[in-house]
């Protein structure tokens, strides 16, 4: 017998987080409106100011989107045609697109079963004379174990480059994300923790003149006005887009204890269902982007929540080096098998500040109910 639908909790509910914070919204918003400026102005050069301190950071720049700051970000530590990039096969695929922006060669390095992050070890394998760079993704909001990396690769002398696009404010051995290498890159997309109300990106930037960089690049290469220096990009970020991302940004530190309180409900909820739950290293402090659960039946576990009126999504279903867009660099199934196995098997639950504890007891309630039924045990 199905059970009775329970209601609809979506994945995501964008109408209750822009009323949360509506006056505040207005205020951001008329006050460029009035100001009569539009790209790269004050709001930019605050909103800079305001994330390089909420985040730890010495200097931000804004870019127009996250896949841009990764390009930018590539481009400023000198990859070009002919480099190699090491990156995770498991992340979005504007991760891997970035690389092949900047004109180089993703190559995909299998993950760390306990984190779904690229594996320090899988890195060292993958790198070749060729490799410029690598490109760890704090993926679903847990930090990759960084300090191997960093170390393979101040031995090999190769730079590094964080993809924290999921990751605003989780912290590595107490340190934040996006500042262990001197560049991290960061997306406003919606979704994300800090979400605009559109398109948005950033660097998080150590040294100052490569903050300054980054500046001329993003404005297609101008020191001055009509003086291009370099061939760079339009990657503006706007004065509205600014505006909105401060008003977010004070509500940031409330938001990642909400996140992180919504999945310690989960977690304990769940503990006796048979799905494997996203394991907090200790050398981690995570922001719960995402809260991703394991089941070697996940399409049916999927189905099932559907029917119950429980919104889920997979992050992501296929590994990037099966993605038709990455057939030329000849990637197979079964090159990378533990991120061939976790496309298969993870599952997002509904996790956003707005979510009610009650909504959270739901959505553990129908998977404690769904999934010892499904078989085949935790993944
Ligand atoms: C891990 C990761 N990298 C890169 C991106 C690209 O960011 P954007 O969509 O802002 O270009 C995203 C978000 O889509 C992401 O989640």
């Amino acid at each position: 017998m199905k059970a009775a639908a329970v209601g609809q909790i979506p994945f995501l509910d964008f109408p209750a987080h822009v009323a949360a914070i509506r006056p505040e919204l207005d205020a951001a918003i008329a006050r460029v409106l009035d100001s009569g400026w539009f790209i790269l102005g004050p709001e930019v050069e605050a909103f800079e100011r305001e994330l390089a301190a909420t985040l730890g950071a010495r200097d931000a720049v804004a870019v127009a989107n996250g896949t841009e700051a990764l390009q930018l970000g590539l481009t400023t530590l000198g990859v070009g045609p002919g480099d190699e990039v090491v990156t995770s096969p498991l992340s979005a695929a504007f991760t891997a697109l970035a690389i092949l922006s900047a004109g180089a060669r993703p190559v995909f390095a299998d993950l760390d079963p306990k984190t779904l992050n690229v594996s320090p070890e899988a890195v060292d394998r993958a790198v070749t004379p060729r490799t410029k760079a690598i490109l760890p993704v704090h993926l679903y909001g847990h930090p990759a174990d960084m300090d191997p990396i960093l170390e393979l690769a101040e031995a090999r002398g190769i730079a590094v480059l964080e993809d924290s696009c999921q990751s605003h404010g989780a912290l590595y051995r107490g340190r934040p994300v996006g500042t262990l290498c001197g560049l991290g890159a960061l997306s406003f997309y919606p979704t994300k923790n800090l979400g605009g109300l559109g398109d948005g990106g950033a660097l998080l930037v150590g040294d100052p003149d490569q903050a300054a960089r980054l500046r001329l690049l993003r404005n297609g290469g101008q020191s001055e006005r009509y003086r291009h220096e370099v061939p760079g990009l339009n990657s503006r970020l706007d004065e509205l887009q600014a505006a909105i991302l401060r008003v977010g940004l004070r509500h940031l530190t409330s938001w990642t204890e909400r996140r992180r309180a919504l999945a310690a409900i989960y977690r304990a909820e769940l503990g006796e269902a048979p799905v494997s739950l996203p394991e907090e290293q200790a050398y981690a402090r995570a922001v719960y982007h995402l809260f991703v659960v394991r089941h070697p039946r996940r399409d049916a576990l999927r189905t099932a929540l559907r029917e119950r009126g429980i919104s889920t999504l997979i992050h992501y279903p296929t590994p990037l080096h099966l993605q038709p867009a990455f057939a030329s660099l000849g990637g197979r199934p079964g090159d990378l098998p533990v991120a061939e196995r976790a496309a298969s098997e993870v599952l997002s639950l509904p996790l956003y500040p707005e979510l009610t504890d009650a909504q959270v007891g739901t959505v553990a309630a129908a998977v404690c109910e769904i999934a010892p039924a499904l078989g085949g045990g935790a993944a």
